[in-house]
């Protein structure tokens, strides 16, 4: 178990299709430890979502977990913790939403991204048992941001109305109170 490096835009880790996990991977002692180190990386950086890519495991999986406080995102809903395995995802309408976005590779930035506002996605659990969920709001933006780590896409490929913000300049200027 441990914290991890968590490797930042321009490492080309982040730009690779990661690879999908074996049934038998997912099974394995391996995979409890690389869910493990994610999930005390994503904690000792105040995230709310990590991928195995950013700590530079090109496998698709991904944690996301909003806790009930998070410095990060003060007005996201909580949830609880999705272990997220070989995702597909659906589009379930046409309606699109905009949030700011930020990412643990990409520090200091803040940026809006334009995304499916209602989506399904198909994946595998921690015991590689099939999984489908539902999402709209900010949990399907959260989500769509974590899988888009597992294709090798970052949100800033995505940032709408010119709103590529530094973090203090974000808590200055675009936060409403
Ligand atoms: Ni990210």
């Amino acid at each position: 178990m441990a914290i991890r490096e968590v490797i930042k835009m321009g490492h080309p880790t982040l730009r690779l299709v990661a690879k999908e996990l074996e049934e038998d991977e997912v099974k394995s002692p391996w995979f409890q430890e690389l869910i493990t180190d994610m999930r005390e990386t994503m904690k000792a950086c105040g995230g709310i979502g990590i991928a195995a890519p950013q700590i530079n495991e090109s496998f698709q999986t991904a944690i996301i977990d909003l806790p009930e406080e998070s410095d990060r995102y003060p007005d996201a809903p909580e949830s609880h913790e999705y272990i997220i395995v070989n995702p597909k995802i659906t589009l379930l309408n046409e309606e699109k939403q905009t949030f700011w976005e930020g990412c643990l590779s990409v520090p200091g930035l803040r940026g809006q991204v334009t995304r499916p506002a209602k989506i399904r996605i198909d994946y595998k659990d921690e015991n590689f048992v099939d999984q489908s969920i539902e999402l709209e709001d900010f949990l399907a933006t959260v989500f769509q941001h974590e899988l888009d780590h597992l294709f090798g896409e970052l949100y800033v490929d995505k940032v709408v109305n010119n709103s590529l913000t530094y973090e203090e300049e974000f808590a200055q200027f675009h936060t409403e109170v």
